[in-house]
Protein backbone atom coordinates (compact mmCIF):
# COMPACT_ATOMS: atom_id res chain seq x y z
CA UNK A 1 0.00 0.00 0.00
CA UNK A 2 0.75 3.72 -0.64
CA UNK A 3 0.02 6.52 1.07
CA UNK A 4 0.33 9.68 -1.19
CA UNK A 5 2.26 12.74 -0.62
CA UNK A 6 5.14 14.79 -0.52
CA UNK A 7 6.72 11.44 0.37
CA UNK A 8 6.38 7.96 -1.54
CA UNK A 9 5.78 6.16 1.86
CA UNK A 10 4.84 2.20 1.76
CA UNK A 11 3.69 0.20 4.51
CA UNK A 12 4.41 -3.36 4.41
CA UNK A 13 4.74 -6.36 7.66
CA UNK A 14 7.93 -5.88 9.23
CA UNK A 15 10.02 -9.23 8.40
CA UNK A 16 12.84 -10.51 11.05
CA UNK A 17 15.29 -8.90 8.89
CA UNK A 18 13.72 -5.34 8.89
CA UNK A 19 15.53 -5.45 12.58
CA UNK A 20 18.64 -3.88 12.74
CA UNK A 21 16.41 -0.90 10.51
CA UNK A 22 13.89 -0.65 13.26
CA UNK A 23 16.34 0.14 15.72
CA UNK A 24 18.21 2.40 13.70
CA UNK A 25 15.27 4.44 14.23
CA UNK A 26 15.06 3.59 17.75
CA UNK A 27 17.75 5.52 19.36
CA UNK A 28 16.88 7.11 22.65
CA UNK A 29 13.25 6.21 23.19
CA UNK A 30 11.94 4.94 26.43
CA UNK A 31 15.02 7.22 27.93
CA UNK A 32 17.24 3.91 27.03
CA UNK A 33 14.89 1.71 28.66
CA UNK A 34 12.97 0.67 25.41
CA UNK A 35 11.61 -2.69 25.43
CA UNK A 36 11.46 -3.29 21.74
CA UNK A 37 15.17 -4.71 20.67
CA UNK A 38 14.68 -7.11 23.11
CA UNK A 39 11.12 -8.31 22.04
CA UNK A 40 11.01 -7.99 18.55
CA UNK A 41 11.73 -11.63 18.10
CA UNK A 42 9.51 -12.66 20.05
CA UNK A 43 6.75 -10.44 18.99
CA UNK A 44 7.50 -11.36 15.33
CA UNK A 45 6.49 -15.41 16.56
CA UNK A 46 3.37 -13.93 18.75
CA UNK A 47 0.26 -15.67 16.14
CA UNK A 48 -1.69 -12.55 18.04
CA UNK A 49 0.56 -9.98 16.81
CA UNK A 50 1.00 -8.05 13.79
CA UNK A 51 3.99 -5.85 13.12
CA UNK A 52 4.44 -3.27 10.19
CA UNK A 53 7.14 -0.76 9.05
CA UNK A 54 7.24 2.31 6.86
CA UNK A 55 9.69 2.53 3.96
CA UNK A 56 10.37 5.67 1.92
CA UNK A 57 13.05 5.73 -0.05
CA UNK A 58 14.01 1.89 0.42
CA UNK A 59 14.51 2.80 4.40
CA UNK A 60 12.55 1.94 6.82
CA UNK A 61 11.19 5.30 8.43
CA UNK A 62 8.55 3.81 11.13
CA UNK A 63 6.71 0.91 13.12
CA UNK A 64 4.04 -0.01 14.55
CA UNK A 65 2.33 -3.21 15.73
CA UNK A 66 -0.51 -4.16 17.60
CA UNK A 67 -1.66 -7.64 19.58
CA UNK A 68 -5.42 -9.16 19.52
CA UNK A 69 -6.40 -9.23 22.88
CA UNK A 70 -9.85 -9.60 24.87
CA UNK A 71 -10.83 -12.73 22.53
CA UNK A 72 -10.13 -10.71 19.68
CA UNK A 73 -12.49 -7.32 20.19
CA UNK A 74 -9.72 -5.45 20.89
CA UNK A 75 -6.43 -4.28 19.45
CA UNK A 76 -3.40 -3.00 21.67
CA UNK A 77 -1.60 -0.78 19.95
CA UNK A 78 2.56 -0.78 20.94
CA UNK A 79 5.90 -0.04 19.66
CA UNK A 80 4.82 2.83 17.72
CA UNK A 81 7.60 5.25 16.94
CA UNK A 82 9.04 7.08 13.59
CA UNK A 83 12.36 7.66 12.25
CA UNK A 84 13.30 11.34 14.05
CA UNK A 85 14.32 13.08 10.85
CA UNK A 86 10.71 12.42 9.59
CA UNK A 87 8.76 13.35 12.98
CA UNK A 88 6.23 15.73 12.56
CA UNK A 89 4.92 14.97 9.48
CA UNK A 90 2.35 12.85 10.06
CA UNK A 91 3.97 9.73 9.53
CA UNK A 92 2.49 8.21 12.88
CA UNK A 93 -0.69 8.97 12.46
CA UNK A 94 -0.76 7.44 8.77
CA UNK A 95 0.64 4.06 9.66
CA UNK A 96 -1.49 3.99 12.64
CA UNK A 97 -4.31 4.40 9.88
CA UNK A 98 -3.14 1.56 7.80
CA UNK A 99 -3.04 -0.44 10.76
CA UNK A 100 -6.57 0.41 11.58
CA UNK A 101 -7.07 -0.71 8.46
CA UNK A 102 -5.92 -3.65 8.25
CA UNK A 103 -7.82 -4.30 11.17
CA UNK A 104 -10.72 -3.64 9.31
CA UNK A 105 -10.00 -5.96 6.48
CA UNK A 106 -8.72 -8.51 8.63
CA UNK A 107 -10.36 -8.68 11.77
CA UNK A 108 -13.93 -7.33 11.49
CA UNK A 109 -14.51 -8.14 15.43
CA UNK A 110 -12.23 -5.29 16.45
CA UNK A 111 -13.98 -3.15 17.83
CA UNK A 112 -11.43 -1.25 20.11
CA UNK A 113 -8.12 -0.15 20.21
CA UNK A 114 -6.27 0.34 23.38
CA UNK A 115 -2.72 1.74 24.59
CA UNK A 116 -0.60 2.27 27.26
CA UNK A 117 0.74 6.29 27.14
CA UNK A 118 2.89 8.14 29.27
CA UNK A 119 1.41 11.10 31.01
CA UNK A 120 2.92 13.73 28.32
CA UNK A 121 0.42 12.74 25.63
CA UNK A 122 -0.70 15.07 22.49
CA UNK A 123 -3.75 16.59 23.81
CA UNK A 124 -4.61 15.46 20.10
CA UNK A 125 -4.79 11.62 20.76
CA UNK A 126 -6.82 12.43 24.60
CA UNK A 127 -9.35 13.63 23.29
CA UNK A 128 -10.16 11.06 21.03
CA UNK A 129 -9.18 8.50 23.74
CA UNK A 130 -10.98 7.39 26.41
CA UNK A 131 -8.84 7.24 30.05
CA UNK A 132 -9.22 3.72 31.12
CA UNK A 133 -6.97 3.89 34.05
CA UNK A 134 -4.12 5.07 34.99
CA UNK A 135 -1.17 3.85 37.13
CA UNK A 136 1.95 5.58 39.63
CA UNK A 137 5.20 4.86 38.22
CA UNK A 138 8.28 4.16 40.45
CA UNK A 139 11.40 3.84 38.85
CA UNK A 140 15.23 3.47 40.35
CA UNK A 141 18.34 1.98 39.17
CA UNK A 142 19.92 -0.56 41.07
CA UNK A 143 23.74 -0.85 40.25
CA UNK A 144 25.42 -4.33 39.93
CA UNK A 145 27.79 -3.29 42.57
CA UNK A 146 24.83 -2.38 45.30
CA UNK A 147 22.73 -5.32 44.51
CA UNK A 148 23.40 -7.57 47.28
CA UNK A 149 23.39 -4.27 50.02
CA UNK A 150 19.86 -3.59 48.20
CA UNK A 151 18.51 -6.44 48.72
CA UNK A 152 19.31 -6.92 52.26
CA UNK A 153 18.52 -3.54 52.68
CA UNK A 154 15.11 -4.14 51.34
CA UNK A 155 14.42 -7.07 53.64
CA UNK A 156 15.34 -5.28 56.64
CA UNK A 157 12.57 -2.77 55.99
CA UNK A 158 10.48 -5.28 54.85
CA UNK A 159 10.86 -6.97 58.44
CA UNK A 160 10.05 -3.84 60.24
CA UNK A 161 6.86 -3.71 59.35
CA UNK A 162 5.79 -7.20 57.96
CA UNK A 163 5.93 -10.14 59.47
CA UNK A 164 3.82 -12.89 57.61
CA UNK A 165 4.33 -15.13 55.09
CA UNK A 166 6.10 -14.58 51.83
CA UNK A 167 3.75 -14.05 48.41
CA UNK A 168 3.39 -17.84 46.90
CA UNK A 169 3.69 -18.11 42.86
CA UNK A 170 0.31 -19.09 42.00
CA UNK A 171 -1.04 -21.36 39.10
CA UNK A 172 -3.42 -20.09 36.28
CA UNK A 173 -6.69 -22.21 37.16
CA UNK A 174 -5.86 -20.55 41.00
CA UNK A 175 -5.70 -16.80 39.36
CA UNK A 176 -9.14 -17.84 37.66
CA UNK A 177 -10.67 -19.12 40.18
CA UNK A 178 -9.75 -15.19 42.23
CA UNK A 179 -10.96 -13.34 39.54
CA UNK A 180 -14.28 -15.58 39.49
CA UNK A 181 -15.08 -13.63 42.63
CA UNK A 182 -16.45 -10.28 41.53
CA UNK A 183 -15.26 -8.63 44.62
CA UNK A 184 -11.62 -9.62 44.51
CA UNK A 185 -11.75 -8.82 41.56
CA UNK A 186 -12.64 -5.46 41.62
CA UNK A 187 -10.26 -4.99 45.02
CA UNK A 188 -7.57 -6.46 42.92
CA UNK A 189 -8.31 -4.89 39.61
CA UNK A 190 -10.00 -1.39 39.62
CA UNK A 191 -12.26 -1.08 36.36
CA UNK A 192 -11.20 -4.66 35.57
CA UNK A 193 -8.03 -3.32 34.27
CA UNK A 194 -4.74 -5.35 34.05
CA UNK A 195 -1.21 -3.35 32.79
CA UNK A 196 1.31 -6.11 32.30
CA UNK A 197 4.57 -4.97 31.42
CA UNK A 198 3.12 -1.79 29.50
CA UNK A 199 0.36 -3.89 28.00
CA UNK A 200 -2.79 -2.62 28.40
CA UNK A 201 -5.13 -5.56 29.33
CA UNK A 202 -8.52 -6.80 30.98
CA UNK A 203 -8.54 -9.47 33.55
CA UNK A 204 -10.91 -11.30 30.80
CA UNK A 205 -10.03 -15.02 30.90
CA UNK A 206 -8.43 -14.60 27.28
CA UNK A 207 -5.82 -12.43 28.44
CA UNK A 208 -4.96 -14.57 31.69
CA UNK A 209 -4.48 -17.30 29.61
CA UNK A 210 -2.29 -15.35 27.18
CA UNK A 211 -0.08 -14.65 29.87
CA UNK A 212 0.13 -17.97 31.20
CA UNK A 213 0.99 -19.06 27.31
CA UNK A 214 4.26 -16.60 27.90
CA UNK A 215 5.30 -17.92 30.63
CA UNK A 216 4.26 -15.04 32.98
CA UNK A 217 4.08 -16.32 36.69
CA UNK A 218 1.76 -14.82 38.81
CA UNK A 219 2.04 -14.04 42.79
CA UNK A 220 -0.15 -13.84 45.11
CA UNK A 221 -0.36 -13.05 48.95
CA UNK A 222 -4.03 -14.06 50.41
CA UNK A 223 -5.57 -11.88 53.26
CA UNK A 224 -4.04 -13.95 56.23
CA UNK A 225 -0.73 -14.01 54.90
CA UNK A 226 -0.44 -10.34 56.28
CA UNK A 227 0.58 -10.76 60.25
CA UNK A 228 1.21 -7.27 60.31
CA UNK A 229 3.50 -6.45 63.37
CA UNK A 230 5.31 -2.81 63.03
CA UNK A 231 8.14 -2.32 65.21
CA UNK A 232 7.16 -0.50 68.12
CA UNK A 233 9.05 3.06 68.34
CA UNK A 234 10.64 2.55 65.11
CA UNK A 235 13.20 5.38 65.05
CA UNK A 236 14.33 6.31 62.09
CA UNK A 237 12.25 8.33 59.57
CA UNK A 238 11.54 6.65 57.00
CA UNK A 239 11.02 3.02 58.74
CA UNK A 240 7.86 4.92 60.71
CA UNK A 241 6.51 6.01 57.66
CA UNK A 242 6.65 2.84 56.50
CA UNK A 243 4.81 1.62 59.36
CA UNK A 244 2.15 4.22 59.19
CA UNK A 245 1.65 3.43 55.76
CA UNK A 246 1.31 0.15 56.00
CA UNK A 247 -1.81 0.13 58.47
CA UNK A 248 -2.80 2.58 55.79
CA UNK A 249 -5.38 0.00 54.03
CA UNK A 250 -7.71 -2.85 54.25
CA UNK A 251 -6.82 -6.38 52.99
CA UNK A 252 -9.87 -8.65 52.07
CA UNK A 253 -8.30 -10.14 48.86
CA UNK A 254 -5.33 -10.08 49.34
CA UNK A 255 -2.69 -8.52 46.69
CA UNK A 256 -1.23 -10.19 43.52
CA UNK A 257 1.79 -8.88 41.41
CA UNK A 258 3.26 -10.25 38.31
CA UNK A 259 7.29 -9.48 36.70
CA UNK A 260 9.08 -10.41 33.13
CA UNK A 261 12.50 -11.52 34.01
CA UNK A 262 14.76 -8.95 34.05
CA UNK A 263 15.82 -8.03 30.18
CA UNK A 264 18.50 -6.41 28.61
CA UNK A 265 17.78 -2.37 27.29
CA UNK A 266 20.38 -0.06 24.90
CA UNK A 267 20.98 2.29 27.60
CA UNK A 268 24.30 0.52 28.51
CA UNK A 269 25.99 -2.69 27.77
CA UNK A 270 24.78 -4.72 31.02
CA UNK A 271 21.44 -3.03 32.31
CA UNK A 272 18.46 -5.16 32.11
CA UNK A 273 14.84 -3.52 32.87
CA UNK A 274 12.58 -4.68 35.45
CA UNK A 275 8.96 -4.52 35.40
CA UNK A 276 7.13 -5.20 38.48
CA UNK A 277 3.33 -5.27 38.22
CA UNK A 278 1.68 -4.92 41.68
CA UNK A 279 -2.61 -5.23 41.85
CA UNK A 280 -3.94 -4.50 45.41
CA UNK A 281 -4.00 -1.58 47.95
CA UNK A 282 -1.75 -2.75 50.81
CA UNK A 283 1.11 -1.33 51.62
CA UNK A 284 3.14 -4.12 53.36
CA UNK A 285 1.73 -6.28 50.81
CA UNK A 286 3.41 -3.88 48.29
CA UNK A 287 6.93 -3.84 49.48
CA UNK A 288 6.97 -7.77 50.23
CA UNK A 289 6.04 -8.42 46.68
CA UNK A 290 8.36 -6.05 45.54
CA UNK A 291 11.24 -7.88 47.51
CA UNK A 292 10.10 -11.35 45.99
CA UNK A 293 10.58 -9.92 42.55
CA UNK A 294 13.55 -7.80 42.54
CA UNK A 295 15.02 -10.77 44.58
CA UNK A 296 14.31 -13.20 42.11
CA UNK A 297 15.36 -10.91 39.14
CA UNK A 298 19.13 -10.67 40.70
CA UNK A 299 18.66 -14.44 41.45
CA UNK A 300 18.65 -14.94 37.40
CA UNK A 301 20.92 -11.78 36.12
CA UNK A 302 23.66 -12.42 34.32
CA UNK A 303 26.91 -11.42 36.29
CA UNK A 304 27.83 -7.97 36.20
CA UNK A 305 24.53 -6.37 35.37
CA UNK A 306 22.45 -3.96 36.58
CA UNK A 307 18.75 -3.42 36.84
CA UNK A 308 16.67 -0.24 36.13
CA UNK A 309 13.45 -1.47 38.18
CA UNK A 310 10.07 -0.05 37.49
CA UNK A 311 7.28 -0.77 39.68
CA UNK A 312 3.99 0.25 38.39
CA UNK A 313 1.44 0.52 41.02
CA UNK A 314 -2.07 2.53 42.57
CA UNK A 315 -2.02 5.70 42.72
CA UNK A 316 -2.90 4.86 46.79
CA UNK A 317 0.66 2.88 46.74
CA UNK A 318 3.22 5.59 45.20
CA UNK A 319 4.41 7.36 48.49
CA UNK A 320 4.63 3.99 50.45
CA UNK A 321 6.49 2.08 47.71
CA UNK A 322 8.52 5.61 47.24
CA UNK A 323 9.54 5.42 51.25
CA UNK A 324 10.29 1.60 50.71
CA UNK A 325 12.53 2.37 47.73
CA UNK A 326 14.50 5.43 49.53
CA UNK A 327 17.95 6.31 49.13
CA UNK A 328 17.97 3.94 45.79
CA UNK A 329 19.04 5.97 43.04
CA UNK A 330 15.81 7.28 40.83
CA UNK A 331 15.59 6.57 37.82
CA UNK A 332 14.52 9.82 35.73
CA UNK A 333 11.21 8.41 33.80
CA UNK A 334 7.70 8.97 33.80
CA UNK A 335 5.17 9.28 36.71
CA UNK A 336 2.72 7.87 35.49
CA UNK A 337 1.09 5.60 32.55
CA UNK A 338 -2.32 6.00 31.12
CA UNK A 339 -4.37 3.37 29.55
CA UNK A 340 -6.09 4.75 26.83
CA UNK A 341 -8.98 3.65 25.04
CA UNK A 342 -10.67 4.24 21.70
CA UNK A 343 -13.92 3.31 19.21
CA UNK A 344 -12.37 1.41 16.03
CA UNK A 345 -14.67 3.25 13.65
CA UNK A 346 -16.11 0.87 10.84
C1 LIG B 1 5.47 9.94 18.96
C2 LIG B 1 5.92 9.82 17.49
C3 LIG B 1 5.66 8.38 17.05
C4 LIG B 1 5.11 10.78 16.65
O1 LIG B 1 5.48 10.62 15.29
P1 LIG B 1 5.24 11.77 14.17
O2 LIG B 1 5.36 11.18 12.83
O3 LIG B 1 6.10 12.93 14.49
O4 LIG B 1 3.72 12.14 14.46
P2 LIG B 1 2.72 12.85 13.45
O5 LIG B 1 3.44 13.88 12.64
O6 LIG B 1 1.95 11.82 12.72
O7 LIG B 1 1.76 13.63 14.45
C5 LIG B 1 1.39 13.15 15.68
C6 LIG B 1 0.31 12.09 15.49
O8 LIG B 1 0.77 10.93 16.19
C7 LIG B 1 -0.14 10.64 17.21
N1 LIG B 1 0.62 10.17 18.37
C8 LIG B 1 1.63 10.76 19.00
N2 LIG B 1 2.03 10.00 20.03
C9 LIG B 1 1.25 8.90 20.02
C10 LIG B 1 1.17 7.75 20.83
N3 LIG B 1 1.96 7.56 21.88
N4 LIG B 1 0.24 6.82 20.51
C11 LIG B 1 -0.59 6.99 19.47
N5 LIG B 1 -0.57 8.07 18.67
C12 LIG B 1 0.35 9.01 18.96
C13 LIG B 1 -0.87 11.94 17.52
O9 LIG B 1 -2.12 11.69 18.09
C14 LIG B 1 -0.98 12.56 16.14
O10 LIG B 1 -2.04 11.99 15.40
P3 LIG B 1 -3.38 12.89 15.08
O11 LIG B 1 -2.92 14.14 14.48
O12 LIG B 1 -4.20 11.98 14.19
O13 LIG B 1 -4.01 13.09 16.43
C15 LIG B 1 7.44 10.17 17.33
O14 LIG B 1 7.68 11.42 17.91
C16 LIG B 1 8.38 9.15 17.95
O15 LIG B 1 8.80 8.19 17.28
N6 LIG B 1 8.75 9.35 19.23
C17 LIG B 1 9.58 8.42 19.96
C18 LIG B 1 8.86 7.11 20.28
C19 LIG B 1 7.59 7.32 21.06
O16 LIG B 1 7.53 8.13 21.97
N7 LIG B 1 6.54 6.53 20.68
C20 LIG B 1 5.21 6.66 21.28
C21 LIG B 1 4.95 5.73 22.38
S1 LIG B 1 5.23 4.02 22.06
Amino acid sequence: MEWPGVLLVKFLPATASDYDEVMSISGGIHDGVDYLPFRYHEWLAEPQRRMFVARSEEKVVAFASFLLVDGGVTAVLQGLRVAPWMRGRGIAREIQKFCFNTLRTNHPGVTKIRETVEENVPPSLLSKSRLLHSKAVVSVFLPNDHLEKTTQLLSCRLLSVYQGRPPVPQSLSKVLRLLDDPRTAEDLFPKGVLIQDLLPLTTHKCNIELLARWGIAWVYSKPSDLLTNPIEGANSSSISNLSEHSTLSCTSSGFLSLSTPPFPVPLEKGVYRLNIDLFGSNPSFAQAHILHHVTEAVRVLPPGGSIVCFVFAEETLRKPVMHYLHGMAPFPAYRELLMLERTLEA
